[in-house]
């Protein structure tokens, strides 16, 4: 990676951080986001159901179908909106049709690395 292109990509968690259950959780300029390593591919996702606020991290991993071939997908817990792990779009039949919130994601030197999160901007839930 260039020095410039490293200025774009935080840097947020070590990759062995997800070898026992291929998820983790972690906190980002004032939000959670789910971090699934699928195949070797990593994907990040706003931890926040964009529906009613259920628990991203726990979602059931699934595929769905694209235009562009078959994605990865996450089912939420709360509700089972499913959301595309590439694009964040909601599937149709779920309960929202919002999408969740999802950021560039790549492996490098052990390290897992996200760009574009930006900072949270109401107040956290109590
Ligand atoms: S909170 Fe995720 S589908 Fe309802």
């Amino acid at each position: 990676m260039e020095p410039a292109q490293q200025e774009d990509w935080e840097a947020v968690a070590d990759e062995r951080e997800l070898h026992a259950t291929g998820r983790a959780l972690v906190w980002v300029k004032g939000r959670h986001v789910a971090l699934f390593k699928i195949g070797s591919r990593i994907y990040a996702v706003d931890n926040r159901c964009p529906h009613a606020q259920g628990p991203l991290e726990d979602s059931l991993i699934e595929t769905v179908q694209t235009e562009e071939g078959t994605h990865p997908a996450i089912s939420c817990p709360w509700h089972h909106a499913t959301f595309d792990l590439v694009t964040g779009e909601a599937q149709p039949g779920s309960e929202t049709d919002q999408p969740a919130q999802v950021f560039p994601a790549r492996i490098k030197d052990g390290k897992i690395w996200l760009r574009g999160v930006t900072p949270r901007q109401e107040p956290p839930k109590l």
